[in-house]
């Protein structure tokens, strides 16, 4: 399916975007593993998140309300999950597979991951290899780098202490996942803080979790027992409309009920650095994650630089401050961001090349861009979204001001985050 944007004023209303993915997914794993039944609310029904559904059902885990965003997931404990019958196929979905591989090491089973053309061709060693450390077994092409990944179960998993070379939220869930099926504690060091969804929720299920700074431990064999899930709405699809407020004139969007957790919020204050009318309204909190709705209105923007420790906790925005930066005041300089590179896409040369297409100057750094604004940006043009959701929609934001409208190929993907993105596009 393409997408064609037309160029648009006014942006205005009261909208909530879909529930926040890794929250979503977290609540189906832990709901699975956990004894007794999870209710999910406001769960993200995009395809990444239903990737793991299909999963944790092939493992036999029965699910009620599979394609609504409320839910059931009938949890088996620890030790409940079945062997799959056929390949598991993860889709798309990073999060699923990294995750998963943690906890399918500590099965008493047989099992093979596998996903589509990206998945297939993204590092998965950054968890088999300390998951491997601690006596789980995988197998796999590139040294159990890249999918399809067998996981021969049954190994007596021991508890480590992992200090993580890169500030990923995915590498330190597998680990501590893993660190559930082994004797003692197992502990996490990060280089910099990451997303900490996993440490939160496996708290709120009963688990014996500890977190310092950086450091982050589990004790092992916990009892988890279900609970109620109220997914908040996800601050990475909420950003394409803040930014789409921003940049569009005569523009005020109310987001409601998005997750504001600090390890996920690096994009409002990237944004009120570059003097984006933002405001933070009815704060709250719902099971130990925070919340607000956020107000946005057209604003003149200053660049900015993004750079060192506030990138994990912006990663997955990155592309659409690309598209703010270009109408920012003065030289936006993004670095530190090398991770980009091994997302769905390789979302610097992505980013850096759809631009270019729009007319932009952007100038592409090995770990991030550059960009000095403000510059028009062209329309009448046919853009990639290299299937990747997240440059799908930076780019469509990036069509709203452009002069002429843009098209873009292969728009489907925005489904794996962010279902019903073109129609709530329309009705504003
Ligand atoms: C995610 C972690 C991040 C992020 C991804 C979701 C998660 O990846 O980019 O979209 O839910 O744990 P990394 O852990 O690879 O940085």
């Amino acid at each position: 399916m393409d997408l064609t944007i037309k160029p648009k004023t006014n942006l205005e209303g009261t909208v909530k975007v879909p529930g926040d993915k890794s929250i979503s997914h977290r609540a189906v794993m832990l709901g699975s593993l956990a004894e007794g039944t999870t209710e999910i609310e406001g769960f993200l029904t995009g395809e990444d998140c239903l990737s793991t559904v299909q999963a944790f059902q092939d493992m036999g885990i029965e699910i009620e309300g599979v394609g609504n965003t409320n839910m059931k997931v009938h949890g088996q404990g620890l030790h409940g999950l079945e062997e799959p019958d056929n390949v598991l196929d993860l889709g798309n979905s990073g999060t699923t597979t990294r995750l998963m591989l943690g906890i399918l090491a500590g099965q008493d089973f047989y099992s093979v991951a596998t996903g589509d053309d990206s998945l297939r061709q993204r590092p998965m060693a950054r968890v088999t290899d300390p998951v491997g450390d601690m006596g789980g077994k995988f197998f796999g092409r590139d040294n159990a780098n890249l999918l399809p990944i067998t996981t021969i179960g049954g190994q007596d998993l021991e508890a480590c202490t992992y200090h993580s070379p890169v500030a990923s939220a995915q590498v330190k869930s597998s680990v501590l996942l893993a660190g559930l099926y082994a004797d003692g504690e197992t502990t996490v060091v990060e280089p910099a803080k990451s997303r900490d969804h996993t440490e939160r929720l496996l708290d709120y299920f009963g688990a014996d979790v500890t977190v310092d700074g950086l450091t982050v431990s589990v004790k092992g064999e916990p009892q988890l027992k279900a609970k109620k899930v109220i997914v908040p709405s996800d601050i990475s699809s909420a950003a394409f409309l803040m930014v789409a407020a921003a940049i569009t004139p005569d523009s005020e969007l109310v987001l409601e009920n998005v997750g504001l957790n600090p390890t996920r919020a690096g994009v409002i204050e990237a944004l009120e650095a570059m003097n984006v009318d933002l405001e933070l309204l009815n704060e709250r909190e719902v099971n130990g994650e925070p919340i607000a709705d956020i107000k946005v209105k057209t604003s003149q923007l200053q660049s900015v630089v993004i750079e060192g420790d506030i990138i994990p906790l912006l990663i997955d925005e990155i592309p659409i401050l690309a598209v703010a930066a270009s109408q920012a005041d003065g030289k936006t300089i993004i670095k530190d961001a090398e991770e980009l590179r091994v997302k769905e896409t390789d979302r610097i040369d992505a980013m850096v090349t759809e631009l270019t297409r729009l007319g932009l100057e952007v100038t592409e750094r090995e770990d991030g861009l550059e960009i000095a604004g403000p510059q028009e940006i062209k329309g009448g043009v046919t853009c990639s979204s290299y299937d990747d959701h997240r440059v799908a929609m930076s780019l469509a934001v990036a069509g709203l001001i452009a002069d002429e409208p843009v098209e873009i190929e292969e728009a489907e993907c925005i489904n794996i985050s962010f279902p019903g993105f073109k129609e709530l596009l329309m009705d504003l």
